[in-house]
């Protein structure tokens, strides 16, 4: 069985996510990101991850999503400036098993990850005051994803395998 993991990450914390999935997986496996993959020849299982960025999952992922998994074994992975519970998260990766439906979609993971600094300044900065309250409310997840969330993730990692064998 050849896995593939590949993710988009703009601050490192999908980055932190993949690399203990690719850890936990046995038999033949790359780890790439989502620019470096052409499609999913060759492999038998692939795990995609990404941020939720500006309230959606970014377009380039999902188009990346539905153009190549036809027939293939696929799970998703996620981070997120949201804390635990925010309803959104949920329409957030229901979305996705919309995008991966021609596709075998083995399960999702998802947790959350720091907001970047700058971008943190910039909404407790502004005049709205959703703005501010969304900074407010995320910023409880500095340090995240932390050594318990890696953990999870290679939990996933190993489900997601033994579902795929
Ligand atoms: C420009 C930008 C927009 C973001 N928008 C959202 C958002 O709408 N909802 C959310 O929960 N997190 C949002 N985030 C936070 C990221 O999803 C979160 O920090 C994620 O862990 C970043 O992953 P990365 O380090 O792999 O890029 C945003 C981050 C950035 C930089």
């Amino acid at each position: 069985m050849k896995t593939l993991v590949t993710y988009f990450s703009q601050t490192g914390n999908t980055k932190k996510i993949a690399e203990a999935i690719y850890d936990e997986i046995t038999g033949e496996k790359d780890i790439k990101e989502i620019k470096d993959v052409s499609n999913f020849e060759g492999y038998d299982l692939v795990f995609v991850g990404s941020p939720v960025m500006e309230f959606n999952i970014p377009q380039k992922v999902t188009n990346f999503i539905s153009k190549n998994v036809a027939g293939k074994n696929m799970a998703f992975f996620m981070t997120h400036a949201a804390p635990e519970g925010f309803e959104a998260i949920h329409s957030w990766t229901g979305s996705i098993e919309d995008f991966a439906a021609s596709g075998n979609y083995l399960g999702t993971f998802e947790c959350q990850g720091e907001l970047a600094q700058p971008v943190m300044e910039m909404l407790e900065k502004s005049d709205d005051p959703e703005m501010k309250g969304f900074a407010a409310m995320v910023a409880p997840g500095k340090g995240q994803p932390d050594e318990a969330h890696v953990q999870k993730a290679r939990q996933f990692a190993k489900e997601i395998q033994a579902k795929a064998q």
